[in-house]
This record gives C-alpha cells, structure tokens and sequence, in this order.
C-alpha cells in the first residue's frame, strides 16, 4: 500500500515538494581583514580562505556582488604590540575595523555590514574579556563592549554582534546605542556560543586563542542543550534583533530548538574548523566538496536556520546562481 518512493521518482515532484529552500540572500560571509595594502594571505587551515588588506576585499567584493552576496561579517587581524589587557585597540577611531568599514559603505553602499563584539582579537590575553587573576571579569567586560558597539555603529556597522556571552550584555548595548542615537543599528547575538573545538583555525587566523586557560567559564558548555532557551529567553528580552547559534554542524538540535522557541530570526554559524574538515576530507579524496557543501547548507536550513555564516559563500553562491540559470 504505501510506497514513499513514488514522491522520488522524477527530478519534478521532487524539485516540487522539496521542504526547504536556500537562497544566497540567507548567507553571510566572514571575511579577515589586516593592516597594509594589495595583501592576499592564505590562511593555511582554511583552504581558500585569505587574510586581505581593506583594498584587496573591496575589489572581491565587487566580484561576489554579481553572484548575490551583499552581507559581510568583518574580522580584523590585529598586529601583537597593539594588543593589550583591556583591548584598547578595539576603541581606536583610527584602526584597522573603523577603515575597513568606512571604506567598504563607501565603494559599496548596497553591502551590510557585521562586526563582532568581543576582546578576543584586541586583547593580549586572548579572552573575550577583561582578565584579573584568571577570571573573566563579567560586568567590567559588558562596559567595554557596550563602548565598543557604539563605536562600531559609529563607524558605519549595520550590525554589531556580541559575540563574547558575557551576562546582560545584549541590554547593555541595546541602552548605549539607543543613547547615542543608534536607534536603527541591529543587534545579531552569539545566543547560544559553545566552548568548541571547532574554531581552532579561525583562532589560528586572527592569531587570537587564550594565552593561558580556556573559554569554559563563559562560553556554554557543550553537553548542555536546555540551558540555549534560557539564553535565548534572555537574549529576546533584552532585545536582540536576531539570535544564533554557534558552531553549526554538531548543535543542529540547538538551532531546531531555537526556531521553536525563537520570536526572531535565528541564524546559525558554520564556524571554520567545520569548513576545514570538509576541505581537508575532499582533499584526500574521501569525500566530494561541493556536493557535501550544499548538503550542509540544507541541512542548516531544514534545522530551522533562516541564515547562515559561513566560508562556503561564494562556492554555495556560485551553485545556487548556476541551478537558478538551469531553472530560467
Ligand atoms: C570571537 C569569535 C570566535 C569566532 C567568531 N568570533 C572565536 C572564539 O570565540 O574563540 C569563531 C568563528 C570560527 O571558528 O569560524 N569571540
């Protein structure tokens, strides 16, 4: 009697009835910038994955544009002897995040822009926040943060992004900005960031892991799944714009979770250790990336992402404009 196979049978009723859909408008890409001009440098665990000077991005940018993809995720490269206990560099009007932003809304007025708010890539500690006798100082840490949204809304940032899971940061920063006449710069939260092993490369990248100790007094701990709707119960109330979840892969019932209880959009992030492993797998031939690539975008989606972060986002731009070209 009951033959499932029959709504496989031809490309049509499958293309017809599919559950779910993905379109570049849902991708965000993170992108590493650093000081300098006419600087391309490969990042060695995240194949095709670069560190640019702001000139070198913007001319990328203007390539992926034509593929669709107009949301940025900005992660600034800060030289060792700028960094220091409190992260001063990441309030400096004249760094290397306040150039990249004006430069970019300059050359690209149609781009959004989103740029994380933490210590981690400032401060000589390596932590995302304030650091005495080896605690995470939490309330001390939110001050700073808040300091820093403004200055990033300041900036040109559409959105900024905690990204630290300090307590009470998302109402702290909604305050300032408000105060300071930021009334219309979102707030996209780090909800749910997991103490991971995943983000080996992009630590590697920025040159930013702990000095000393690990992230487990803040982040959340991985075992815990309940404890994400608490976050994300407080995260809504304080008011963010949009939540997410962090890493992708491994906390697929964390985003199905979130979109259950979520009142407003919920993003996911396909952090860097998870694009190295499908890399680093095609490359010895064990698996085929592209196909594995779009696999886990549906997959992020049928979870009950409305977006995703990811490195992927030009190739999965590149395939979705050539499926859409078959379509028309
Ligand atoms: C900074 C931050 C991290 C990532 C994004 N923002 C690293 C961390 O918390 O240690 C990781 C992203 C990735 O691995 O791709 N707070």
């Amino acid at each position: 009697m009951h033959r499932p196979r029959r709504l496989r049978q031809t490309s049509n009723i499958r293309e017809m009835i599919a559950e779910t859909n993905l379109h570049v408008a849902n991708l965000i890409y993170p992108v590493f910038i650093c000081d300098g001009e006419n600087i391309d440098q490969p990042i060695r665990t995240l194949p095709g994955q670069s560190r640019m000077s702001i000139d070198v991005l913007s001319q990328k940018i203007t390539a992926w544009k034509k593929l669709g993809l107009k949301n940025y995720a900005l992660f600034p490269k800060i030289e060792d002897s700028k960094k220091d206990s409190r992260g001063s560099e990441a309030l400096n009007d004249n760094g290397l995040l306040p150039k990249a932003i004006k430069y970019l809304k300059q050359n690209h007025p149609e781009i959004s822009l989103f740029t994380d708010v933490a210590l981690d890539p400032y401060s000589s500690d390596g932590h995302d926040g304030i650091v005495k006798n080896g605690e995470i100082l939490n309330d001390e840490t939110v001050q700073i943060l808040s300091q820093m949204a403004v200055k990033q809304a300041q900036w040109g940032a559409d959105w900024v992004c905690p990204s630290d899971m300090m307590d009470g940061r998302v109402a702290a920063i909604r305050e300032a900005l408000d105060e300071n006449g930021f009334t219309k710069t979102s707030i996209l939260s780090y909800t749910a960031k997991y103490a991971s092993s995943f983000y080996g490369p992009f630590r590697e990248a920025l040159d930013s892991a702990p000095k000393a100790g690990d992230k487990k007094t803040y982040q959340m701990d991985f075992r815990n799944r309940t404890e994400a709707v608490r976050e994300l119960s407080l995260d809504i109330s304080e008011g963010a714009d949009m939540v997410m979840v962090k890493p992708g892969l491994p906390y697929l019932d964390v985003v199905a979770d979130l979109k259950a209880h979520s009142s407003v959009p919920v993003a996911v992030y396909n952090v860097s250790g998870e694009y190295a492993m499908l890399h680093f797998a095609a490359q010895a031939g064990a698996l085929d990336l592209e196909k594995t690539m779009m696999e886990c975008m549906y997959s992020f989606r049928r979870a009950g992402a409305d977006v995703i972060l990811t490195y992927f986002a030009p190739e999965v731009a590149k395939v979705l404009n050539s499926i859409e070209s078959k379509i028309l």
